[in-house]
């Protein structure tokens, strides 16, 4: 989807599209756009070479850890190794295979929306790219975590049919709350809910492992985006990996700035797929509306995207 077209009079040349340091960025925003083009010509060499680097040391750990349907879905991506990808050319090997595409975005995107998009099949990606000389750590998403690390999931049909079921679980959430009458209870509620929701996505599409005890490989995409965190989540010892429990799951706080010090682990796609469901299902029951405090604190702007969807 292409954007508004830029202010012709605003010189955006040389400054480029780094995270946090995008002029760009930065007046989409203050014009309130939240949906953009990406707008390729910004990219500045540095920016290209940044990709470059992170892009090519993940290679051989994605090669040792990563499950075999994100090799495949790399493969199918043609995602370049040497400079940003084009968000046209990734839609256009990616869309044919699930019906998703990436959609450029300026920033947050409220909960809501974002599990909205899910369930229409649209990815919000981050356009900018973290600094060279900051690869390690990003407490934010950026276009290397959301297209290396997210999008060649989303080339798997059971992986995507799992993915689309989250939106759909936001819905279900935004019917169940309607059906509390008392403001203060609904929101209590709604703040649980999107609480145990926030947690299921975390500890799968962000943090999950696939496979058996013996042999666990990631699929998160927070752990697929981390060239130190993905080794760690396999081979450490200080790492507790369990089956998936998902009544463990909703209940369970985690940190999002330092490696994860427990993950869980699924049999397949199809698994997921189940285990969302199962999520949905307790949800109507109300067995979500009462999860435990902690973290993830669920902010106002995101409670109010579930409690009035439509704005
Ligand atoms: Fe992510």
């Amino acid at each position: 989807m292409q954007g508004p077209t830029l202010d012709v009079h605003t010189d955006f040349s040389g400054l480029g599209l780094t995270t946090n340091e995008s002029p760009f960025i930065e007046q989409s925003r203050q014009r309130g756009e939240l949906y953009i083009r990406q707008p390729y010509d910004l990219y500045t060499s540095a920016n290209h070479r940044a990709w470059q680097q992170l892009y090519g040391r993940m290679i051989p750990q994605w090669e040792r850890y990563a499950n075999r349907h994100f090799l495949e879905g790399l493969a199918t991506l043609c995602l370049p190794q040497d400079s940003v990808p084009h968000l046209e050319d990734v839609n256009r090997f990616l869309q044919p295979r699930t019906g998703f595409r990436a959609k450029a975005v300026s920033g947050y995107v409220p909960a809501f929306q974002f599990f909205d998009c899910l369930r229409n099949r649209e990815f919000p990606t981050t356009i900018t790219i973290r600094r060279g000389d900051h690869l390690e750590y990003l407490p934010e998403p950026d276009i290397f975590h959301d297209l290396a690390g997210h999008v060649p999931m989303h080339t798997d049909p059971h992986f995507a049919e799992a993915l689309v079921r989250f939106g759909t679980c936001a819905h279900t959430a935004v019917e169940v709350a309607a059906r509390i009458f008392d403001p203060e209870e609904r929101a209590h509620a709604l703040t649980s809910i999107i609480r145990a929701l926030a947690r299921m996505f975390w500890f799968t599409i962000e943090f999950g492992l696939m496979g058996t005890a013996n042999e666990l490989k990631v699929y998160g995409s927070g752990l697929l985006s981390s060239h130190g965190e993905i080794e760690h989540a396999v081979t450490s010892p200080d790492v507790q990996r369990f089956p998936f429990q998902l009544e463990w799951v909703i209940n369970q706080s985690f940190e999002i700035n330092r490696y994860q010090p427990l993950l869980f682990w699924i049999r397949s796609f199809d698994h997921l797929f189940e285990l969302v469901g199962t999520l949905e299902t307790w949800m109507k029951q109300g067995k979500l509306n009462h999860v435990a405090a902690g973290e993830p604190v669920v902010n106002e702007r995101d409670l109010m995207s579930f409690l009035e969807p439509a704005k």
